[in-house]
């Protein structure tokens, strides 16, 4: 079903390793040094951190494509000492200009004619954080490609990725709509119509802007990037996120329904912001929150300016312990989030999906909410209430391995598993096989037993780096042999055929 959707709408995009990792962001860092004080905290707690995202606050007076030069002087040589530590430089940008004469994209957008207008052909205005502002047209071919390029002095202050927003788009108003009015007009690819026609497919058609444009600037590497609004087959473009997600147990879970659903509408990529965008979270909401989203594929703590604080540290020692275990788990498995960002692509299949995927007649399956399958091999199940130190889990058929105590549950039915503080439950699927990061942070298969009698396997798509490379997929098959597991590739990888060219570690061995 999803992969005649995603034959319909697009494949979606595949992101850049880096934006598999660990993405920390807030409204209000407000200087270089506050930036540089964040990533040497994460460093000196030993925390994986792979990208680092600045907000409207970097912007001079909130004016997108700018940079205010008094807090942020040397924005390349920030970004670039970022990058030589594994750390991105993320860039916000919203579609709304400042309507003012001697701006520099206010000029350049009116000589390219690509702000939206209305019926007597006047600029229509509205207000968003820099003042009275105007709108590029996104669903005019030509706006895209002027506002594509647009992304160049973007790069060249070191930007690595783009974070679109307020893209619905907004317009702040006391009364009525807050965005354009449904008279403005729009080109809607040369056809020509209004904002009634254009307003849901006004941020997709911006993330298609910023997309080509980056294909055109940085054509050897993959564009990333992720929006606020959308619509069908901005997947094609890049991911999405929770939006201002409000702090709360309510807002965790939500978080977690959020991209349960949308990967089931086609978008796979997208994640909340971790600990809620405003007020200030519990330490131990705040740490189930990041628990949950260490699995999700936009794994990213954000706050707004007015909340408090979201770096690990700022919790006491024991949620930082504790956020540590989920951020090196996150890196260890990296090469699993990596296949199934390839397994999106070529399928349509999320990476986040629903408990009763593969068995869709499950009524008990159907109706869980509280917990997903990470791919085919885990089962998070992750805590969503207060004080909860375990929880019930509900198990599709065949055998789950707890990950950490290697415990053996059988499904279908239900489980009472422990949930302490440190860790949310992860089952595997017996006779799965698991891409993993070694501690020298090469290639690992971990393989889950199979069930004595039963066989496994998995798919292991290889990262090929942040380029255009054609993956090679690879297909393992697990089985008993007397007392072993033997693992062996399908195709016969590896000179002999049947060889497995890397180290591989059997675990579940329960019989
Ligand atoms: C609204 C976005 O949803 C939020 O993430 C961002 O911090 C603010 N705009 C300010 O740019």
């Amino acid at each position: 079903m999803l992969h005649s959707w995603a034959s319909l709408t697009g494949p979606p995009a595949l992101p850049p390793t880096w934006a598999l990792g660990h993405h920390h962001a807030r409204w209000g860092f407000g200087s270089e040094e506050e930036v540089r004080r964040i990533v040497a905290g994460y460093q000196e707690h030993g925390l994986p951190l792979d990208a680092v995202h600045v907000d409207i606050d970097h912007y001079e007076a909130h004016q997108v494509f700018t940079v205010d030069k008094e807090r942020f002087p040397k924005l390349p040589q920030l970004a670039g000492e970022l990058r030589r530590s594994g750390v991105r430089l993320v860039s916000i940008v919203d579609p709304a200009v400042k309507a003012e004469p001697g701006v520099e994209a206010y000029d350049r957008g009116v000589a390219a004619d690509a702000f939206v207008r209305d019926a007597a052909g006047r600029l229509v205005r509205g207000v968003v954080w820099p003042g009275e502002a105007v709108y590029p047209d996104f669903t005019d071919p030509r706006a895209r490609k002027w506002w594509g390029r647009l992304d160049e002095e973007r790069l060249g202050e070191g930007f690595a990725g783009f974070w679109h927003d307020m893209n619905e788009p907004v317009s702040f108003a006391a009364f009525g709509e807050a965005t354009l009015p449904r008279s403005a007009r729009h080109c809607l690819e040369g056809r020509g119509g209004d904002h009634r026609e254009a307003h849901n497919v006004y941020g997709l058609a911006m993330a298609r802007a910023g997309y080509e444009g980056l294909r055109e600037l940085v054509p050897e590497e993959r564009p990333f990037l992720f929006s606020r609004s959308g619509w069908a087959g901005m997947q094609r473009y890049g991911g999405t996120w929770s939006g201002d997600v409000s702090t709360g147990w309510p807002g965790l879970k939500a978080s977690l329904s959020l991209v349960l659903g949308l990967g089931l509408c086609g978008v796979p990529y997208s994640g909340p912001d971790v600990g809620g965008f405003d007020g200030s979270p519990s330490p131990e909401l705040y740490l189930r929150w990041f628990q949950l989203g260490s699995y999700l594929p936009l794994f990213r703590t954000h706050a707004a300016i007015t909340a408090g604080r979201r770096e690990p540290w700022e919790f006491g020692e024991e949620v930082l312990g504790h956020a540590r275990v989920a951020l090196v788990e996150r890196r260890r498995l990296l090469p699993y989030f990596v296949t199934l960002a390839h397994l999106a692509r070529l399928t349509g299949a999320p990476y986040v999906r629903p408990l009763w995927w593969g068995c869709p007649e499950d009524r008990a399956l159907r109706d869980c909410e509280d917990a997903f399958l990470l791919g085919d091999s885990l089962l998070v199940a992750p805590v969503l209430e207060s004080g909860a130190r375990a929880r019930t889990v509900r198990l599709p058929p065949g055998r789950w391995y707890d990950t950490v105590t290697g415990k053996a549950y059988e499904g279908p039915g239900q489980a009472l598993v422990d949930a302490p503080l440190s860790r949310v439950p992860v089952l595997a699927r017996a006779g799965t096989v698991l891409p993993v990061r070694g501690r020298d942070g090469a290639l690992e298969l971990e393989v889950w037993a199979p069930a004595k009698g039963r066989t496994g396997g998995g798919l292991v798509i290889a990262d090929v780096g942040d380029g255009w490379e054609r993956a090679e997929i690879e297909r393992y098959t697990t089985r008993w042999s007397g007392r072993r597991v033997v693992v062996e590739r399908e195709d016969g990888g590896g000179e002999g055929g049947g060889g497995v060219p890397v180290p591989v570690r059997v675990r579940g061995l329960v019989e």
